[in-house]
């Protein structure tokens, strides 16, 4: 069996091949953890951002959009703390020259930890069989009560670490732990420094004197700094959201894992105002709406799960996140924090201005609360990239690789073929695109063998092949092949728009959301 590694490594170079990411300026060898979209990609991304909008624009209507400039005035940046405090701790290695999170190399030396009493249970679990008590073995066994203890211990060193904001410490961990350089292999480390994450750039002629400005980080500052023009003029009462999906950006010390840290990304943030004193209840709400958003696209549930943070934010009295198993393990996909009055009550006091809330219901003003879901569009793309990515063997010996993914994202929802390229069979497949076209996004192919094209469509992922033959001229009938099952349907043409649109329409899913 191919290793997650070596299935991660086939995701990449298929994304590649079939027009989904591409390494960004290519020709020039690329550049660092920056990625381009290709076809078949942009049509999944704003397939992504599409069900994440309207889930928060069509389903609410206290929640409106909002589409903020990429640069800010640079004191934004002073207020949210970002200058002072949006830093990672770095650590070199001195053999390799390479860079890396300090608070990274821990994380993975805790799942070390993990792994360790996993593989104990499972070697219990072979030799035990059926009568396998998991939870009793742990408590018993020795050695896992040994990882155990070690895992604990260096956690809680971690934890008062990172809330210290200790940098020797976190070096002296690394060292205590006897964690190497993967490169190098060896332990020769520098000190532990902080990193701040921001780009800048200069804004206006350097002879009227320039002013620096950074490239936004979060999209979330947008929103703050425009809460009280979008109540005002959109007459909201709290409790209400503003959402926004745009581009941000982190030059990120250790770029890795394809997509999942990228150092241009795209964030779909939504915060909502709230009044003090209820920021906890809300919390909980939105954490549970977040998760039923994600479990409703029918990926398996037993891929999510929620992961309290050990270190909260600057900003933050409560934060989860909610994490997806990717190839490479449980990884956050997106962030729920409740950011308290830290922002609003910060641009104030920068900004001089008012920008309290007039409660018209107790006749006060105060500063909301925010609660914040933060989702990168990146990272979701490849939770649905890995979920979907599958090899078949088929009967015959033949093989092929498909993309499962869930029909109202998929980048095509169904491809036309005439079975030859005569007899007035491609002009019947353009009628019946001409049929389709205007709901569906759908394409059309008329070369190599059947067989060969219904490859090509499970390699994109097209939920609906439809077959035009000889057959359909008299019957008007369409044979339409259903890319999980493979199976084959001789359908009314009239049929199609109805079979298609009951799996690809989004209405479907936000249904069982609010159900
Ligand atoms: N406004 C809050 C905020 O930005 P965050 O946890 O730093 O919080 C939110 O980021 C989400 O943005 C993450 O859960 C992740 O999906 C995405 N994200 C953050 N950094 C990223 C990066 N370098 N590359 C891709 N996505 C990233």
């Amino acid at each position: 069996m191919a290793s997650q590694e070596d299935v991660f490594k086939k995701l990449v170079a298929h994304c590649k091949e079939y027009g989904f990411v591409f390494p960004s300026s290519e020709i020039y060898d690329g550049l660092g953890a920056v990625y381009d979209y290709g076809q078949n990609g942009v049509e999944l991304k704003n397939n992504i951002k599409k069900y994440w909008w309207d889930s928060m624009i069509l389903l609410h209507e206290n929640i409106v959009g909002i589409d903020a400039a990429i640069f800010m005035h640079p004191t934004t940046w002073k207020a949210s703390g970002h200058v002072d405090a949006f830093n990672d701790p770095l650590i070199d290695n001195r053999d390799s020259k390479k860079r890396y999170r300090a608070d990274v190399l821990i994380e993975e030396q805790l799942a070390k930890y993990d792994e360790k009493i996993n593989k104990e249970c499972d070697k219990a679990a072979k030799r035990f069989g059926e009568s396998f008590d998991r939870e009793m073995f742990c408590q018993t066994n020795a050695r896992v009560q040994e990882y155990a203890q070690k895992r604990d211990v260096l956690h809680a060193r971690f934890v008062a670490a990172l809330e210290a904001n200790n940098l020797e410490e976190l070096k002296q961990i690394i060292i205590d732990e006897e964690i190497v350089c993967p490169i190098s292999g060896t332990r020769n480390w520098t000190d532990v420094r902080q990193f701040n994450l921001m780009f800048s750039t200069e804004m206006g002629s350097t002879s009227d004197g320039a002013m620096k400005v950074y490239l936004r980080p979060e999209t979330a500052q947008g929103i703050f700094v425009n809460y009280l023009n979008v109540q005002k003029t959109g007459r909201m009462k709290i409790p209400f959201g503003i959402a926004q999906i745009g581009k941000a950006f982190r030059n990120e010390i250790v770029a890795r894992q394809f997509i999942f840290r990228m150092r241009e990304f795209e964030q779909m943030e939504m915060q909502f105002f709230v009044k003090p004193g209820t920021e906890l209840q809300w919390f909980e709400h939105w954490k549970a709406f977040r998760l039923k958003w994600h479990k409703a696209l029918g990926l398996g549930d037993h891929k999510y799960r929620y992961h309290d943070h050990d270190k909260l934010a600057h900003y933050a009295n409560a934060a989860t996140d909610i994490e997806f198993e990717m190839p490479f393990g449980f990884k956050e996909v997106e962030g729920i924090h409740s950011r308290t009055d830290f922002d609003l009550g910060s641009h104030e006091k920068y900004s001089g201005k008012n920008i309290k809330y007039f409660d018209p219901e107790i006749n006060q003003s105060y500063t909301p609360f925010v609660i914040e879901t933060s989702i990168g569009v990146d990272r979701m793309f490849l939770s649905i990239m890995s979920a979907a990515y599958c090899e078949e063997m088929l009967e015959g010996g033949d093989s092929r690789v498909v993309l499962k993914f869930p029909a109202v994202l998929a980048p095509v929802k169904a491809c036309v073929m005439p079975l030859v390229k005569k007899d007035g069979l491609p002009e019947k497949a353009r009628e019946i695109m001409n049929l389709l076209k205007f709901d569906f996004k759908c394409s059309y192919d008329e070369k190599d063998s059947i067989g060969k094209r219904y490859r090509r469509q499970d390699a994109v992922g097209t939920p609906f092949c439809i077959t035009v033959d000889h057959q359909t001229l008299e019957d008007g009938c369409v044979t339409i092949r259903h890319r999980d099952t493979m199976q084959q349907q001789r359908v009314k043409i009239e049929e199609l728009h109805s079979i298609i649109d009951e799996q690809v329409n989004m209405k479907n899913l936000f249904k069982k959301i609010v159900e």
